[in-house]
């Protein structure tokens, strides 16, 4: 990638995102170079792109596989004006900006697992991992970290049954600094409508279109206990809306929970 090229292209997309733009041939992990610029005091809208990654990581204390040349590694500093629990809901907007961009590439294809993988043939394209820093119980920062599978054509064994790229199910091989312009691009749209309300009203019913849970029955795991319902959609806070089998009407919150559908992944 080349990072000329990359900074034009985001000029080309956006107002003022990633005006501040840091490229790597090889990082740790660009949500930790995004932290600590963060506490350098970096600006909101500031972005780390990687070309590879030795440490990614994804959710739950996974790893998440960076191999070099082939996928899109990004960060994004976001400094909000709102309160901690809010800013979760920022997961779920940056998943309807990778998929609304990569539905403009491949129309039709993918789909959101709630509450942030983009899923394209039940395999996973896109993870993202949301983390906050705060300073007297307010925010710092938000830093959001997207990992888009886009030119691979394999994967490695243990994950090639949940894991493809978007090349390998859509035979279409696209430029990543292309693809990270038209994220941002949506991105700053979407994130324009989180900010009227602090909350995700200007963007359920499109999210919930692309809802795959939606209408489905779900396996929540929730620590406490797991239970099956059936997925509704999601309320202007991000949560999914689960009817068990008793009728009661459950609001599940992402933090700890995951969902899974009772026959695999999705
Ligand atoms: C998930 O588990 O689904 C989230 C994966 C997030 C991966 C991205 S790649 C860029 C950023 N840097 C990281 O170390 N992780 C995120």
């Amino acid at each position: 990638m080349d990072r000329e090229r990359l900074a034009g292209l985001i000029v080309d997309n956006t107002a003022w995102l990633a005006r501040n733009l840091f490229f790597y041939e090889e990082t740790g992990s660009t949500n930790e170079d995004i932290k600590q610029l963060a506490k350098e005091g970096a600006a909101d809208g500031t972005l780390v792109v990687a070309d590879m990654q030795t440490a990614g990581r994804g959710r739950r204390g996974r790893d998440w596989f960076s191999p070099k040349g082939e996928s899109i590694y990004m960060s994004l500093l976001l400094r909000p004006k709102c309160m901690p629990n809010q800013a979760s809901a920022l997961t779920l907007v940056m998943a309807l900006a990778v998929l609304e961009a990569i539905e403009e590439i491949v129309p039709g294809m993918c789909g959101i697992k709630w509450p942030n993988d983009i899923v394209i043939n039940g395999k996973k394209v896109c993870g993202i991992l949301t983390e906050m820093g705060l300073k007297h119980n307010e925010i710092d920062y938000v830093v959001i970290g997207v990992g888009i599978n886009v030119n691979q054509s394999s994967f490695a064994e243990e994950i090639a049954t949940t894991a493809t790229s978007i090349a390998l199910e859509c035979g279409t091989k696209m430029e990543r600094a292309e693809l990270i312009g038209r994220v941002l691009y949506y991105f700053e749209q979407e994130y324009a409508r989180f900010e009227k309300t602090y909350d995700l009203t200007g963007l359920v019913d499109r999210y919930n279109q692309y809802l795959l849970n939606k209408e489905r029955q779900v396996r929540v795991l929730d620590p406490k206990g797991e239970y099956e319902g059936i997925a509704l959609g999601i309320n202007s806070q991000g949560e999914l809306l689960v009817k068990c089998q008793s009728g009661e009407m459950i609001e599940v919150y992402a933090g700890e929970v995951s969902v899974r559908g009772i026959y695999g992944y999705v």
